[in-house]
């Protein structure tokens, strides 16, 4: 059998390592070789959003990189497009694996339904159910072209079967992202020199008390009066508990043009690689994010999470983990991070499934098929 599977942007990796890793586990027992084809779309491109990722985890260099870089939704997305049907075609595996949401996954997605190619789509039917969300858009339209569904909650399967996707194309397996996570948080913790780096630890070694804070949806950052009130409700949490601010180049840029400054109590950084990240997370008392993935993180590693966004597509976070919508309230963000703080640090809770087995689930099956 021949896979061939997409990394586009940051939150790919993670998933794509799972991936790699149950198909190497699969050769090493079997006789029936899976050939493995890994395509870099080249959406995210700095060593920090990419490479840095790929050489913690263990994830093989990829075979291709289509070299994309930044521009427009349109631009972006029609670019990866026209470089990846030649390779496609080349390649010419049995099925294409997509991850996640972003505009690589839709891109090539969409080149090979077009071409007969099957698509396998790894943590399908979360729905937000709000389209300004360009993620959402992504999900909905890789969720229609695609041949296998792999869901990693049971809201996923719910969705699917309301659009009218046949039941005998989804599978539940659980989260890639969590395999990942379990397999490396033990090197984390132990190799991780990040909180000796950020001054985090008290005279006995162990962390001092501190937030997290990532932030990049457009509709957070995008917008100045939008930006300005979340960054004054960050400024107004850090009087409480000091806050570590990795950037991402998109608030970056905003917050330099916007000329909005950051409150002397939030330590802001480069991006961080994985491993980094983690620990930062892992040891922290109260994580404010927009992101996705981290609502599912905080969930295993039992840190309270604020997501500053209005709904979620992974409703389960909030049902058994420890997220909280607080949108961008200025008046929620700071009052919940306050009851937030006062919690002591719930035991980890583990969603049906996020097991660390999902990726040789997901191997498991295409075999099958
Ligand atoms: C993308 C995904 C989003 C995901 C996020 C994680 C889409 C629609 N969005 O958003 O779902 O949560 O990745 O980070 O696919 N840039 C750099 N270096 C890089 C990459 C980007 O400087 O390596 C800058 C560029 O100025 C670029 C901007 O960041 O224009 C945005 O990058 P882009 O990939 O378009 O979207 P993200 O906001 O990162």
């Amino acid at each position: 059998m021949k896979i061939l599977s997409i990394a586009g942007a940051r939150p790919n990796f993670m998933k794509i390592s799972s991936l790699a890793d149950a198909v190497k586990e699969h050769n090493a027992e079997s006789s029936q070789r899976i050939d493995h084809v890994i395509v870099h779309t080249g959406q995210h491109y700095d060593e920090k959003m990419s490479d840095l990722f790929f050489r913690e985890l263990g994830i093989p260099e990829p075979d291709i990189n289509l070299g994309v870089g930044s521009g427009s939704h349109a631009v972006q997305t029609a670019e990866i497009m026209k470089r990846f049907e030649p390779v496609l075609l080349e390649h010419r595996p049995d099925y294409l694996v997509v991850v996640g949401d972003v505009n690589s996954t839709i891109a090539c997605a969409l080149v090979a339904a077009k071409l007969g190619v099957k698509v396998a789509h790894v943590e399908a039917g979360l729905r937000s159910f709000d389209r300004s969300m360009p993620e959402e858009i992504n999900r909905i339209l890789t969720d229609a072209i695609s041949d296998v569904l792999f869901t990693s909650e049971p809201s996923g399967e719910a969705n699917l079967i309301k659009e009218g996707v046949a039941a005998e194309k989804i599978h539940f397996v659980g989260n890639v992202m969590i395999d990942t996570l379990l397999k490396h948080l033990p090197r984390a913790e132990e190799k991780s020199r990040i909180l000796e780096e950020l001054d985090l630890k008290d005279e006995r070694g162990r962390a001092r008390p501190y937030g997290v804070v990532t932030l990049h949806r457009p509709s957070n950052v995008d917008n100045p009066k939008v930006l300005r009130s979340v960054i004054a409700s960050l400024n107004a949490v850090s009087q409480q508990l000091p806050l570590v601010f990795p950037v991402h180049p998109r608030a970056k840029a905003n917050m330099g043009s916007m000329g909005i400054s950051l409150a002397p109590t939030i330590r802001t950084t480069d991006p961080l690689g994985y491993l980094d990240f983690l620990k930062l997370l892992a040891n922290s008392r109260l994580v404010l994010t927009d992101s996705g993935g981290i609502q599912e993180e905080t969930t295993i590693l039992g840190v309270p999470c604020l997501t500053m966004r209005e709904n979620t597509e992974r409703p389960v976070t909030v049902e058994q983990g420890s997220n909280r919508l607080v949108g961008n309230d200025p008046e929620a963000i700071p009052r919940e991070a306050l009851l937030a703080m006062g919690h002591e640090k719930k035991t980890s809770t583990k969603p049906e499934l996020w097991d660390g087995l999902a990726g040789r689930r997901i191997v498991r099956i295409l075999l099958e098929l």
